[in-house]
Parts: structure tokens; C-alpha cells; sequence
């Protein structure tokens, strides 16, 4: 048994279904069920005895304490979080109080518990912290990608969140010997990804005949993996990661967002095209650019590669074709997601 928290989110989900269709064993799965948290994309075990679903907050001690002592988890994996910058500019608060002190009381909660088991489980015990490379800040364009060794810079309430919950993962570590993990990844896409983030965003905008917004100059540039390189990247981190130690995950795939938006839009052309034979790419409309917007994030990733084996199997054209694919078939899925809150949201956002 695992616990995972954040599983209903983008990239929990994905893992709780990537884990269980591995066979690697039974999930608790703590989830706020935010505008974020989506029970549809979990749809696929519903009648899994497998999965537990517990909709509850991090923050919870009495909550978490429970389901520690009674599920005995051999591992936390910890996804739950506050996680688009653009609502944190917007609204830091949610942030504060999910991202770092959520965190801190399920450390807590862990460290209770960890610290109660018989000495095997003990030892065999792990609590992974699942982070971003936005914690290390903005890269100019000659600049070396991100090492582990990389001095943290957060620009942005949503990455000072993170930064600030990595830290305390590591005192943990170093304070009560917790044994702790924590892997730092770049900007994920793929099945299940809320539209406000860029990629869904996009594909969503461009099938409505909707502007395509892009901040500032377009030219920012992020690196890209897909979801579930990054799911295995985790088991492996879980399996043989070396206590205390962190890792970067990352995809070799480092785009402009105008790249992005061009792929996407190639393969929509291709794949549905427009009703006024128009290209999608005529749909690309540049916005003000948001405040503080880190221009470049790369990474490093040969210390997972070295320790663990492990690379990302996707390539950007590949998972992007998948991508692009998974969202026109998912209709329903998107009707879904796109009502009441997600509404709201785009106003604010776009006006
Ligand atoms: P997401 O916003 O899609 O999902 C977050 C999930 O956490 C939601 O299901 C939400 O309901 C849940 N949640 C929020 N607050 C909670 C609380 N207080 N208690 C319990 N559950 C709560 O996020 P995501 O994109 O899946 O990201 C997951 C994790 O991975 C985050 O920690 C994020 O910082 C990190 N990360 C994301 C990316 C990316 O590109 N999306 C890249 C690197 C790291
Ligand atoms: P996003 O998906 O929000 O991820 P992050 O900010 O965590 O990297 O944004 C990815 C990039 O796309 C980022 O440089 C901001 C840009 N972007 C736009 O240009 N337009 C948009 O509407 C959105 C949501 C993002």
C-alpha cells in the first residue's frame, strides 16, 4: 500500500493509473478535490478494490494521522499542491497555506508515523516529495540547464511555495534522518492536464475558433516531458533513490512557447481541420506578458540517468501527436472540466 496525495490532480492521476495497471500495488489516494482534483479521470477504476479515494486536505492532521495508522502505506508520494503560476499571482494565499503548510503537516503526520513502525518498515519506509524546476528560477539563454546543485531562485509565489516545501523535506531529512526524496521536474503535458495550463489551453482555444493567447513575445522557453515519463521516473526514484538526495526529471525537449503553440496547431490542421479552412496558427493573438515570467527553464537530468537508468522514452513529437489526439477524443471529458469554475477563470484571466 502507497498513499498518494494529489491523486486526482493532472499528474497523481496519471501515476495512480499507471501504478495499479503495473501491478505495483494498492493506493490510498488523499485528494481536496480542488477545481483541479477530477474524479472522472480516475473513472477507469472505479470499481478497483485496488484504490481507495478519500477526498480530504493535506492539512488535515487528524485526517492523515488516521489514514496512516490504518492503511500502514510502505510510502507517501506527495503530488497535492497549488500548481498554476498564474493563479498564484493572482491569488497567492491558496499556495501558502496547501503548498507549505500542507506540506509541513503532512510531514508531521509522516514523521509520527515513520517514526512508530517496527524497525524493517522503518527502514524500508519513503516519503517522496514530487517538486519543479521552477524552484531554481530563470535561466538567460547561454546559461548551463538546471543541476541538482543548482542554487534555488523562485520568481513566482507558485515556485516560492515549492521551494519553501523542499526545503522543509530536506530539513526533515537532515533534522529526524526522515527518509525523503525529492525530484524536481519540468513542465509536464498529456492526458488529463486542466486547459488552463498552456498545452490544453491551446488545443481547446483553437477547436472553439477562440484567440490563442500568448504573453509577451512567445519566444520564453520551457522543457517539456510527458506525463508518464515522468510517472516512471518517480517509481524509479521510489525504488532506488538515495535517501535525502534530489533529482532532476527532464525531457531533453526545450521549445519556445510560439514552437509549442505551431506544433499543436500543425497537428490540429491535420487532424481537424478548421470549418473556415483557415490555419490555427491564424488564431494566435499576442497578450500582455505575466508578471515576473521566468524566460528560460532547462534541465539537466544525467544523475537519474546515472543512478537509476532512467530516460524519458517519449520524444516531444511523439507525446504531442498522443497529446493532441487524447483531447479530440475526449469530448466529454472537456465538457466537463470546462464548466462553472474553469469559466470564471478564464475571465479573469483573459478578460
Ligand atoms: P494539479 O493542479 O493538476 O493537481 C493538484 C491536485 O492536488 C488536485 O487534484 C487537487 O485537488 C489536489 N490538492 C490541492 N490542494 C490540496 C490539499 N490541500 N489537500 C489535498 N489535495 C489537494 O497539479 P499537477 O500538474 O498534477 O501537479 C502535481 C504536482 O507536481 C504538484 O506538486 C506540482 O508542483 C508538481 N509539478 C507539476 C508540473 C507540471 O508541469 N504540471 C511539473 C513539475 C512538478
Ligand atoms: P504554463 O502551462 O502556465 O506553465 P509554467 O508557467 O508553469 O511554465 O505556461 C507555460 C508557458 O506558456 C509559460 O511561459 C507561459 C506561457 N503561456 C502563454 O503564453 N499563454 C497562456 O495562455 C498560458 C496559460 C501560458
Amino acid at each position: 500500500m502507497i498513499l498518494v496525495t494529489g491523486g486526482a490532480g493532472f499528474i497523481g492521476s496519471n501515476f495512480v493509473l499507471d501504478w495499479i495497471a503495473g501491478g505495483h500495488g494498492p493506493v490510498v489516494n488523499l485528494d481536496k478535490l480542488t477545481y483541479a482534483g477530477n474524479l472522472e479521470n480516475l473513472a477507469a477504476l472505479q470499481n478497483d478494490s485496488r484504490h481507495i479515494f478519500v477526498r480530504g486536505d493535506i492539512g488535515d492532521s487528524e485526517l492523515v494521522g488516521k489514514l496512516l495508522k490504518e492503511h500502514k502505506p510502505r510510502a507517501i508520494v506527495h503530488f497535492a499542491a497549488e500548481s498554476h503560476v498564474d493563479r498564484s499571482i493572482h491569488g497567492p494565499a491558496d499556495f501558502i497555506e496547501t503548498n507549505i503548510n500542507g506540506t509541513f503537516k503532512l510531514l508531521e503526520e509522516a514523521r509520527a508515523y515513520w517514526g512508530g513502525l517496527p524497525d524493517v518498515e522503518r527502514a524500508a519506509f519513503r516519503f517522496l516529495h514530487v517538486s519543479t524546476d521552477e524552484v531554481y528560477g530563470s535561466l538567460g539563454s547561454d546559461d548551463a540547464p538546471f543541476t541538482e546543485t543548482t542554487a534555488y531562485a523562485p520568481n513566482s509565489p507558485y515556485s516560492a511555495s515549492k521551494a519553501a516545501s523542499d526545503h522543509l523535506v530536506r530539513a526533515y531529512h537532515h533534522t529526524y534522518g526522515m527518509p525523503v526524496l525529492t525530484t524536481n521536474c519540468s513542465n509536464n503535458y498529456g492526458a488529463f492536464q486542466f486547459p488552463e495550463k498552456l498545452i490544453p489551453l491551446m488545443i481547446l482555444n483553437a477547436l472553439n475558433g477562440k484567440p490563442l493567447p500568448v504573453y509577451g513575445d512567445g519566444l520564453n522557453i520551457r522543457d517539456w516531458l510527458h506525463v508518464g515519463d515522468h510517472c516512471t521516473a518517480i517509481r524509479e526514484v521510489l525504488k532506488g533513490g538515495r535517501l535525502g538526495e534530489t533529482y532532476n526529471i527532464g525531457g531533453w525537449n526545450e521549445k519556445t512557447n510560439l514552437d509549442v503553440i505551431h506544433t499543436v496547431c500543425a497537428i490540429l490542421d491535420e487532424q481537424q481541420p478548421a470549418a473556415n479552412g483557415q490555419p490555427y496558427t491564424s488564431l494566435i493573438t499576442y497578450v500582455k506578458d505575466r508578471p515576473g515570467h521566468d524566460r528560460r527553464y532547462a534541465i539537466n537530468a544525467r544523475k537519474i540517468e546515472r543512478e537509476l537508468g532512467w530516460k524519458p522514452q517519449e520524444t516531444f513529437e511523439t507525446g504531442i501527436r498522443k497529446t493532441v489526439r487524447w483531447y479530440l477524443d475526449n469530448a466529454g471529458w472537456i465538457n466537463n472540466v470546462t464548466s462553472g469554475a474553469y469559466r470564471e477563470w478564464v475571465d479573469k484571466q483573459y478578460g
